[in-house]
């Protein structure tokens, strides 16, 4: 037997990817800055491409291997431009979700409705700053959709490849924008729910980060519907895991590695899968101090301690890790029999164990 016989498939090159996906952004921008649109256009633009500085870029990287899975092959520059357009869509997601969860930081630099503030400080009078600068990111989130959708339909693709893409690409944006609405209805509402509590994380994030982003891939490269299916059973679990993990990590992770703070959820009484669990296994007292402390704007760092204690001190925290490790294994189970092509296959294992064990 030839000893190259049993490695394993090469995994898809992450990294070069990567650089595609993020200099098809970088023309599609340049290209914008020299259209025809007025002077102030590059302003808008140099806080668009500061915005999108530092993002992992998971929702691409899954978007081409998902193509690669389903067979694709040839010119991968189409299938790059569309994955690109996914994180244009993610930008305008998190612009908004900034200002909808009160966060002043992302990824290590001022949220978009900090950075209009400080772009324009001095510059106005009678004008409330913090209203400019939420009207600033609604009206960047904006352009980040509009944009979007401008890449994604120029992407030089087969017109019918493109409308077989399109379902899917509905459904991710209405589900992220559904599970955002739950999001936002649930917060301030401490509750034991835990099932309702997953539900918000099936549309807001499982479906948005992992699975749409795979079947978006897929159907550009014609896949049939088991294949599909087949994604779906490794994206939900891994989904899920993922937003158990940005949970955690929005409460106990290191700002400096997350690129986020870790006050913002508890300030505005997020009701988290972590909550949910900790809300169940509360004593009187827990449940009286976590009332009394979760959804304060002002809580400071002393109740931030106290809240991070009653969620380790139930069991909340290492539940929630223990749900992470299940979903994770859950997701790499169907890889076994996945009929996807092998480097694919390997590429979606790295990627799964790279969401689950993240530190940003
Ligand atoms: C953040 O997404 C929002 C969630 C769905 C949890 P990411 O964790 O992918 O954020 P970036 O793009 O890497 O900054
Ligand atoms: C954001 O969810 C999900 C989106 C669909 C944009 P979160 O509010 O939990 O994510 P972070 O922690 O701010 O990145
Ligand atoms: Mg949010
Ligand atoms: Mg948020």
């Amino acid at each position: 037997m030839r000893a190259t016989a049993t490695l394993p498939p090469a995994a898809l090159d992450l990294v070069g990817m990567r650089e595609q996906v993020d200099s098809a952004i970088d023309r599609f921008l340049t290209a914008q800055a020299a259209g025809p649109v007025g002077h102030r256009m590059p302003e808008l633009i140099g806080l668009l491409r500061g915005f999108l500085a530092g993002g992992k870029r998971i929702r691409p990287l899954l978007c081409v291997t998902g193509w690669y899975a389903a067979g694709g092959c040839g010119d991968s520059a189409p299938v790059t431009r569309i994955a690109a357009s996914l994180e244009l869509c993610h930008a305008f997601a998190l612009v908004h979700d900034d200002v909808m969860d009160g966060s002043d930081t992302r990824r290590g630099r001022p949220a978009a409705h900090r950075a209009f503030v400080t772009a324009h400080a001095g510059h106005r009078t009678g004008v409330d700053a913090r209203q400019f600068g939420v009207s600033g990111a609604i009206l960047l989130g904006d352009l980040a959709l509009a944009w979007s959708d401008e890449l994604l339909h120029t992407a030089c693709a087969h017109p019918d490849r493109l409308a077989a893409v399109l379902p899917y690409l509905h459904r991710m944006r209405t589900e992220m924008v559904y599970g955002q609405y739950l999001d936002l209805l649930a917060t301030g509402r401490r509750s034991g729910d835990v099932a309702a509590a997953m539900t918000i994380v099936r549309y807001k994030t499982a479906g948005y980060t992992i699975e749409r982003p795979l079947h978006i891939g897929a159907t550009f490269a014609g896949a049939d519907q088991k294949l599909l299916d087949a994604m779906t059973a490794y994206a939900v679990p891994l989904g899920e895991a993922f937003q158990l993990r940005d949970d955690l990590l929005g409460i106990f992770g290191r700002p400096r590695q997350t690129g986020k703070p870790t006050v913002d959820d508890l300030r505005q009484g997020k009701c988290t899968t972590l909550v949910a669990l900790a809300t169940r296994a509360a004593t009187g007292d827990q449940a009286a101090t976590l009332d009394a402390l979760l959804g304060n704007p002002d809580l400071d760092d002393a109740g931030c301690a106290t809240v991070r204690g009653i969620l380790t001190a139930t069991g909340a925290t290492v539940e929630v890790e223990a749900m992470i490790r299940d979903r994770c294994r859950q997701a790499l189970a169907v890889l076994d029999s996945a009929p996807f092509r092998p480097a694919a296959t390997a590429t979606l294992g790295d990627l799964a164990r790279l969401a689950t064990e993240r530190i940003r």
